[in-house]
């Protein structure tokens, strides 16, 4: 599916498209259980079911849709260590970003009780930066299935709704590899994929990668595109905005969840949840 990517960079002139005064109309909230620990376990082992993770009766509540640091097990080593269960702040991440070489920021977050990857790219600083290593902005592309076949741009979706374009430069993607469902991180480990370096064209190049540790599927989020995958409960495909996979065995790449940024609070915002089914 890479092979044919072709990315749009944004223009030097392409206004924003407003979404910060978006209007939340939905509120049906989607009540998952969520068992992290469980998760992070059989992720480690490699061999892992959605079930296996999703628990009924877990933490990570409800009818709330402000996104929440999750950083059991990480305390000592993640920059959000000390905030589990706190909710994310864009300026938390903008300050994190700053110290980073390539001003950006990520964590493991869990709303309404799935677990996400929240992640900062300084977009609306770089978009009309020369394109290179360590200036990332976001790149939208098209996106292909898991057989190869065109699925569509990034933009086909984007532009019938505006509220998939992050332009508060917050991105919130699902926490389910598409492959067999386990939990990629922010910097979970240490590796080329994980470091702290960018590089133009949604490729293997740079680090930055959400990393699914299970069997090594890596994730750009910055390279927005179309997908399709498949509902397990009903199997019936559906197409959605995705962030590419650039490499491992995982087919598509992940769900985005739209992102709003409410009094500095960052939420993510209900109206794709049908898009967080393939390992239900
Ligand atoms: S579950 Fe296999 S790479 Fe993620």
């Amino acid at each position: 599916m890479g092979k044919n990517f072709e990315f749009k960079i944004p223009g030097k002139n392409e206004s924003s498209k407003e979404i910060l005064g978006s209007v939340i109309d939905r509120r049906q909230f989607i009540r998952y259980g969520f068992n992290t620990a469980a998760g992070v376990l059989a992720a480690t082992f490699g061999v892992i079911g959605f079930a296996a993770i999703l628990m009924p009766g877990g933490g990570g509540g409800g009818g709330d849709l402000a996104v929440k640091y999750w950083a059991k097990g990480r305390e000592d080593d993640a920059w959000y260590g000390s905030k589990h269960l706190q909710e994310m702040k864009l300026d938390e991440f903008t300050a994190e970003a700053a110290k980073s070489v390539s001003g950006m920021a990520g964590a493991s977050g869990i709303w309404n009780g799935v677990p996400v990857n929240v992640v900062y790219t300084p977009h609306q600083e770089n978009k009309s930066k020369a394109l290179e290593i360590n200036v990332p902005r976001y790149q939208f592309g098209e996106g292909y299935d898991a057989t190869g076949k065109y699925v569509g741009h990034f933009e086909d979706l984007s532009e019938q709704d505006p509220i998939l374009n992050p332009e508060s430069g917050v991105l919130i993607s699902f926490g389910r590899c598409p492959h067999l469902c386990c939990i990629p991180g922010w910097q979970l480990v240490s590796n080329n994929f994980t470091e702290d370096s960018w590089a133009p064209g949604g490729t293997e190049e740079g680090g930055n990668k959400l990393f699914c540790i299970c069997h090594s599927s890596r994730f750009d989020p910055t390279a927005l595109e179309l997908n399709e995958n498949r509902n397990r409960a009903n199997g019936q495909t559906f197409t959605y905005a995705g962030i590419k996979k650039v490499g491992g065995p995982a087919p598509v790449g992940i769900p985005m969840i739209p992102a709003y940024i409410n009094g500095g609070v960052i939420e993510g915002m209900i109206d794709y949840i049908d898009w967080l089914t393939y390992c239900d």
